[in-house]
């Protein structure tokens, strides 16, 4: 295989930007911006994300068992970046963001258009990140989109020129 085919091919996939968090009651609270999650069920209503295994956050979500992933709006830019990095809790605030416990716990934060909760029903344990399946539990529509739902959303392009995961 070229690799080089391969990194452009499968940076072809568009993808929106969430923060990914949880709290496992613990005291260990974690929040990621991840772009590898897609909706994969109707009934139950299913979505997946792809979770660095040897991330913090992949231990959080793993002892939490739930988790809640945070849409950002296209002013959310800042926001992203923000949640590349650990995460800090102090003054409320995570990584500087307002947020709230959702009914399961996990932070909801208070600028992101939407958020859904969930459940996790299984995790793939394969490659370097791990496929966690979530089943939504809650949602929470915090703005309502003007228009179509999705065009409100940030997306992997609208972060500029050289950002990608994937490849
Ligand atoms: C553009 C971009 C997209 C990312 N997408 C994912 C992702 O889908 N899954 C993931 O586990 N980490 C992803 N990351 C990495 C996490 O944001 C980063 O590892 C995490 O915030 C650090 O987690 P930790 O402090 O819990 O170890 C992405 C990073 C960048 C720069």
């Amino acid at each position: 295989m070229n690799a080089d085919a391969k990194k452009t091919v499968l940076r072809m996939i568009p993808y929106g930007i969430y923060v990914l968090t949880a709290d496992d009651g613990q005291g260990n609270i974690a929040a990621a911006t991840v772009n590898w999650v897609t909706q994969s069920a109707f009934a139950p209503p299913l979505v997946v994300a792809a979770i660095k295994a040897d991330s913090g956050a992949y231990k959080t979500v793993k002892a939490a068992k739930t988790f809640a992933l945070n849409m950002l709006g296209k002013e959310h830019k800042g926001v992203a970046f923000g949640f590349f990095k650990p995460t800090t809790v102090a003054d409320g605030k995570l990584s500087g963001q307002p947020y709230h416990k959702g009914a399961t716990g996990a932070p909801i934060l208070d600028d992101a258009p939407g958020a859904v909760e969930c459940k996790v029903t299984d995790i793939i344990e394969r490659g370097d990140h791990h496929i966690v399946v979530g089943e939504v539990v809650e949602a929470h529509l915090q703005k309502p989109p003007a228009g179509r739902a999705d065009a409100a959303i940030l997306e992997m392009k609208d972060l500029g020129d050289n950002v990608f995961y994937g490849g």
